[in-house]
């Protein structure tokens, strides 16, 4: 089939190059010119497993275009995804402007009947809107053709999208048009070769699907996180309550382990986009708000282990600090819970020595310039760069490498007695007390 993806962001890259390498033609649709020219050198935007070796076989293969005129590739196709940011205005609902500037350009450039298909999370509603938006644009240039617009949200994790792409678990096709459909399911049936993997759906219903599975995530993990917070209170180990609970299947073991929040560019800003839906309709939505303090609250909580131990003062102290970026896999900083910690950090005077397999280069760039000149910040080349002299070990995010360090090598590192706040549970408290190594973690017994 041929396929136009307007936007080459994550999700629109992932999507165009995981429906090249099925055999599709794809262009792949994007504003930014000096984007498309990297990506035409085989320059990726961002960091992905598996991705540049898929986006650099469909291209040489010739699967795989990247141009900045829609309507280079609008003459091919008569199916137009839509993967481009619905960034949180002010008040938390998703900004539409994109979307809809999208419809615009696609009602712009057709010449024949159309499926538009919503890749982005968008609010419910939104696809009547989209419909409306290119109708709008046929009618300016005195056409009218058929244009039917599907929700198709997409459930890509980080660091395992491809995966997920190639393999998921479900595909959601929310349509109310017939056509639409059958179009979507032979663009879908290379994916279920196993069993049937895709669900329809009406329109308003995948969008709010979207949102709901993203929300249940994030309020697991709140759950988790309080519980935790608990734990610490009663003398009780969380990580025995996790593998307690998640041995329930109507529970499960997934999503219920207790960190320093979660981070990242959709379930922050999904759930607050979903508080802003209910209120749009008068509804109190008061296990969203709930979940969204609590994860505040948990981003604090490294910070304030930290304190309870120096002191409120950290002058003069250095903390090192292993993974920056907002979980493993990833060189993504967004929300990422290692910057309230580092900024608490640093506006209490202490000094940060800061590692991350990949997400440095875009930490540079979220933490003030003055800060790394001064050299209060201290990005380090090597993990145990970052524990020389330093107070304590803090770990944030999870990356594999960090799963089991040599522990010698952190007690010689770090002043004595070695501290180790480990923000994921990644460690065995009494191992380390045996270490003679003082740990804190998240929910267990050796609280403060
Ligand atoms: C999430 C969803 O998992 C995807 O299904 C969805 O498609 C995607 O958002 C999206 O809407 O685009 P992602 O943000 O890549 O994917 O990251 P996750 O792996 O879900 O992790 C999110 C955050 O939760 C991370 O900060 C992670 O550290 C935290 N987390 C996760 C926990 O604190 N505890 C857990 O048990 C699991």
């Amino acid at each position: 089939m041929k396929l136009a993806v307007i936007g080459t962001g994550y999700v629109g890259l992932v999507t165009g190059a995981c429906f090249a390498e099925m055999g599709n033609s794809v262009w792949c649709v994007d504003i930014d010119a000096e984007k498309i020219e990297g990506l035409k050198a085989g320059r990726l935007p961002i960091y992905e497993p598996g991705l540049d070796e898929i986006v650099e076989r469909n291209a040489r293969e010739g699967r795989l275009h990247f141009t900045t005129q829609l309507a280079d590739a609008a003459s091919a196709c008569d199916l137009f995804f839509i993967a481009v940011g619905t960034p949180p205005q002010e008040d938390g609902s998703a900004d539409l402007h994109h979307v809809l500037a999208v419809a615009r350009q696609i009602g712009a450039v057709i010449e024949r009947d159309a499926i538009v298909v919503d890749k982005s999370t968008v609010p419910v509603g939104t696809a009547e809107l989209v419909k409306a938006e290119v109708e709008a644009a046929l009618a300016a240039r005195g056409k009218s053709l058929a244009v039917a617009v599907v929700s198709n949200p997409e459930f890509l994790k980080e660091g395992a999208a491809i995966e997920d792409f190639m393999r998921p678990d479900r595909i959601v096709v929310g349509t109310d048009d017939e056509r639409a459909r059958s179009v979507m399911a032979e663009l879908y049936a290379p994916f279920n070769r196993s069993h049937q993997r895709v669900i329809y759906m009406g329109v308003r219903d995948a969008e709010m699907t979207k949102y709901a599975a993203n929300a249940m995530l994030a309020t697991k993990i709140s759950f988790m996180n309080e519980i935790a917070t608990l734990c610490e209170q009663y003398d009780v180990d969380v990580e025995k309550v996790r593998i307690g609970i998640g041995s329930d299947s109507r529970i499960g073991y997934h999503f219920i382990y207790p960190g320093a929040g979660y981070g990242g560019s959709c379930f922050p800003k999904d759930v607050k986009a979903l508080v802003q839906m209910a209120r749009r309709v008068g509804v109190e939505p008061l296990v969203l708000d709930a979940v969204e303090a609590r994860n505040a609250a948990q981003k604090q909580t490294l910070l304030n282990k930290i304190v309870a131990r120096f002191g409120e003062s950290l002058a003069g102290r250095t903390f090192g600090v292993w993974g920056l970026a907002f979980k493993p896999g990833t060189d993504d900083m967004r929300e990422a819970p290692s910057i309230p910690l580092i900024t608490g950090l640093i506006e209490r005077g202490a000094c940060v020595k800061a590692y991350d397999p990949v997400a440095i280069a875009n930490a540079q760039k979220v933490f003030p310039q003055d800060w790394q000149t001064e050299e209060r910040l201290i990005f380090t080349t090597h993990q145990y760069g970052a524990l020389e002299g330093a107070d304590a070990m803090v770990l944030v995010t999870e990356w594999k490498p960090f799963r089991h360090p040599d522990f010698e090598a952190v007690k010689r590192l770090l002043k004595s007695p070695a501290v180790i706040f480990d923000g994921r549970n990644q460690y065995d408290p009494e191992a380390l007390a045996r270490e003679g190594i003082v740990y804190y973690g998240i929910g267990r017994r050796n609280r403060l």
